[in-house]
């Protein structure tokens, strides 16, 4: 097959060295963004002279057709032409014949692959916010409705305080908070343009980067040729925003899966998210958040091998650089799954409130609450923190709970204790007490509901105003 840059050669390429060094079986997911990429820079060669806008014209109506029949399948994509830029290039030649030659004036498929990384990722981080603020939203309806559902909260996964079931999902939307927020900072530094920037030293034609940028609504230019070739931190930056959602959704998963089971069954997922057992008939799993958090290791497994990839790499390109893609791709479409179903698995999701109820009852998780009564009545915290540890070691061996105990029980460890303490005690007065910002409090839960409810107008915002500037419709 000859080549396009077959010229300087003298005998064909070895068919493995081909097969091995093609990109084409994964790279023609960037082929819409290929396309427009390369009807942008066309645009410009005619308006700056470089080519006349007749051949511009002939060379955009092919490139459409081009993209027409990748898109409906009609066309082979060839591994002999090793990647999407030069299948697209061959295809024209099919379509307009000679003047097709024409199209990768002043251009390198260096320049040229790093600007349809940074079409697709754009596109990919907006749509991603999005999915998280669906996901918020989800997180957010349980929160509402379970301002008075009370659980107990751990550390070390044992019984620590009580707080809200709201107050819960609420840790989870301010964790997507910030990782919408990591995506949206992330945004500025994928939309920079970089074509124009050649095999790595620009060009000798009086290009207009900036007509292009404009054209493709980049925030601005790659300002230097090198750099624009050589950079993929664009790519780490979203593998690494991406390791940090995956590890909150596995958290939350973690979580999901703990609760499902019968030993807490503070929750149930709907069957419509769940699978059964070949084996035995009994079984609802949570196959979706196992999942969910067994995919957490190749999210993170694609940052690990790209930030290797790049390590040591000199300026420019090198070929290791074509290693940038599948990761990218592999992780956009785990994660565009993920979000995708745990947005109504969260808001189909039925709460027991009454096995959480019964977990806050019977337990000491109040034991704090105790000890604070006493600092009230003027005990030093760490004599209160010892008095309590006493009365506790006495349920323990009695086998009862604080609020069982009678008021002469309370007084064999202080005589601070008064009959006030039965109502200071119960879980709902326990969690009340916890009335300072960020707390659980039913009234700073709400706090928290407004201001998050805020933050995801703002999103959605976002989202809006970029959505027709990213989504490439030809
Ligand atoms: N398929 C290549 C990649 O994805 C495109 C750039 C090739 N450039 C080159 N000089 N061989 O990295």
């Amino acid at each position: 097959m000859t080549k396009l840059w077959g010229g300087r050669f003298t005998k064909a390429t070895n068919q493995l060295v081909e097969e091995y060094t093609a990109s084409i079986n994964f790279d023609r997911k960037l082929a819409r963004y290929d396309i427009i990429g390369s009807m942008a820079h066309v645009d410009m060669l005619a308006s700056c002279g470089i080519l006349t806008h007749q051949e511009a014209a002939i060379i955009i109506e092919g490139l459409n057709k081009v993209d027409y029949k990748i898109e409906c399948g009609k066309v082979e994509l060839d591994v002999g032409h090793e990647d999407i830029h030069m299948n697209v290039e061959q295809l024209l030649s099919k379509e307009i014949g000679p003047l097709s030659g024409k199209l990768h004036t002043g251009r390198s498929r260096n320049d040229q692959v790093a600007l349809d990384m940074r079409l697709y990722l754009r596109e990919v981080v907006v749509d991603m916010v999005e999915q998280l603020v669906q996901l918020q939203q989800a997180l957010l309806t349980q929160a509402k409705t379970n301002v008075d559902t009370i659980l107990p909260g751990y550390t070390h996964l044992q019984r620590a305080q009580p707080v809200s079931f709201a107050h819960h999902m609420m840790a989870y939307v301010f964790m997507f908070q910030r990782d919408v927020e990591r995506l949206q900072d992330s945004f500025k530094r994928i939309n920079q343009m970089p074509l124009g920037a050649g095999a790595l030293a620009g060009t000798t034609f009086p290009i207009d980067r900036q007509q292009v940028a404009d054209k493709l609504q980049f925030d601005g230019l790659c300002e230097n040729s090198l750099d624009a070739v050589s950079d993929r931190d664009f790519v780490i930056e979203f593998l690494s925003n991406t390791s940090m959602i995956s590890m909150h959704l596995s958290r939350l998963s973690e979580e999901l899966v703990q609760w499902s089971s019968t030993e807490f069954d503070f929750i149930e997922l709907d069957d419509a998210f769940c699978t059964g057992s070949s084996m035995m008939p009994q079984k609802k799993n949570p196959d979706v958040p196992e999942l969910v958090r067994g995919k957490t290791g190749r999210v993170y497994g694609n940052l690990i091998g790209m930030l290797t990839t790049l390590k040591s790499l000199p300026l420019a390109y090198n070929k290791d650089m074509q290693e940038d893609k599948e990761g990218m791709f592999d992780t956009a479409e785990t994660l565009k799954g993920a979000l995708a179903l745990f947005a109504p698995m969260i808001e189909t999701m039925q709460v027991n409130k009454e096995a959480m109820y019964k977990a806050v009852a019977e337990d000491y998780s109040n034991a704090t609450d105790l000890a604070d009564y006493l600092v009230g009545k003027n005990v030093p915290f760490r004599e209160a923190h010892a008095v309590v540890g006493q009365v506790v070691l006495h349920c323990i061996n009695k086998g009862c709970y604080l609020l069982d105990l009678s008021l002469e029980e309370f007084h064999q460890f202080s005589d601070a204790i008064e009959e006030d303490i039965y109502e200071a005690l119960t879980p709902a007065s326990v969690v009340e007490a916890r009335n300072v910002a960020g707390g659980p409090a039913k009234n700073r839960v709400q706090e928290q509901i407004l201001s998050a409810e805020q933050s995801i107008t703002a999103s959605l915002s976002w989202v809006q105003s970029l959505q027709s500037a990213v989504k490439l419709d030809g």
